[in-house]
Formats: C-alpha cells, structure tokens, sequence
C-alpha cells in the first residue's frame, strides 16, 4: 500500500514470517497498521493508551502493547501476532490450553493475553503461577479472574517440558 505524503516513511518488517513494504504515515500506529493496513484482525484495540494489554503483540521476540508504538518505530523488526502462532491453520499449544482450560470466555482479551504470555514462555521456558501473574497483570480480563489463564499457562509450559 502506498501513502504519498510528505509525512510518510518506507518501513520494512517481518510480519507473521512474510516480509513487508509500506509507505506509511508517521503518525500511523503499530495497532493501526497490523489492523487495518494488513487486516490482522487479532490485534484488538480496548484502552488505546497503554493500559488494557488487548493490542499485545510479539516485537523481535518480546510482548509489547502496539497501540503505543508507532508502525515506523516497528522498521525493521520482526512482528508476530496471534494469526502468526496458528501456523498453517493449526492452533498453537498455548492457544489449545486456553481453550483446554476454560481461559477464555468473552475472548476480547485472549488475543493479547496469548501474546503476553507466549514473550513470557520464549524468555522463561517454566515460569511459576507468580511470575505467570506479573506478565499479565498488564493485559486486562473482566471475565476470568485470571486463575483459568495461569493454569493454561502453566499447563503449556508442562506439556513442553514433557516433550524437552
Ligand atoms: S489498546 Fe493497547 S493497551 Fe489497550
Ligand atoms: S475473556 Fe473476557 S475480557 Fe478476558
């Protein structure tokens, strides 16, 4: 997609493993630009400040909120979303856990909250219940009270030993 203003910028990034090209406003956010622009409709957009954890996503390996970053602040990093975990149409692990254990009921949150906690799994393969609750204090859940989301995290995080 092309955007011919004079306050736009070329970005090239890795989404989801594809590489891109953009011309983008410089004012355009990260959220904005994973939604709208390459229709990733995972990305939700909940506070639009910093504060709900609903646009989460993964930036060269780490969870961050992309409602505050902009898209020519992601140039040259490597961004992966929840569409992005689901290889080949198949759930991930963690996305199976979460439904294996009841951590999901609305689902508004699930989006970010899975990314969260698969930046938390890449950087601490067996994370404990306390260090689960800290990651995701972030990432807000009006509906299940966040114990169901520890176990799920935990559960993946067993199921992975297992097989190490
Ligand atoms: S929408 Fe990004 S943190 Fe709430
Ligand atoms: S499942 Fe509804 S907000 Fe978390």
């Amino acid at each position: 997609m092309e955007h011919k203003e004079a306050n736009s910028r070329k970005i090239k990034l890795l989404v989801n493993n594809v590489a891109r090209e953009d011309t983008v406003p410089v004012d355009l956010r990260l959220a904005d630009y994973l939604r709208d622009w390459l229709n990733l409709k995972s990305v939700k957009e909940g506070c639009g400040v910093g504060d709900c954890g609903a646009c989460t996503v993964l930036l060269d390996g780490k969870a961050v909120v992309s409602c505050i970053i902009m898209a020519v602040e992601a140039d040259g990093s490597s961004i992966v979303t929840l569409e992005g975990l689901a290889a080949e149409g198949k759930m991930s692990d963690l996305q199976e856990a979460f439904l294996a254990k009841g951590a999901v009921q609305c689902g508004f949150c699930t989006p970010g909250m899975i990314m969260t906690a698969a930046g938390l799994l890449a950087e601490n393969p067996q994370p404990t219940a306390e260090e689960i609750k800290r990651a995701v204090a972030g990432n807000l859940c009006r509906c299940t009270g966040y114990q169901k989301i520890i176990e799920a995290v935990l559960y993946t995080a067993e199921i992975r030993n297992q097989k190490d």
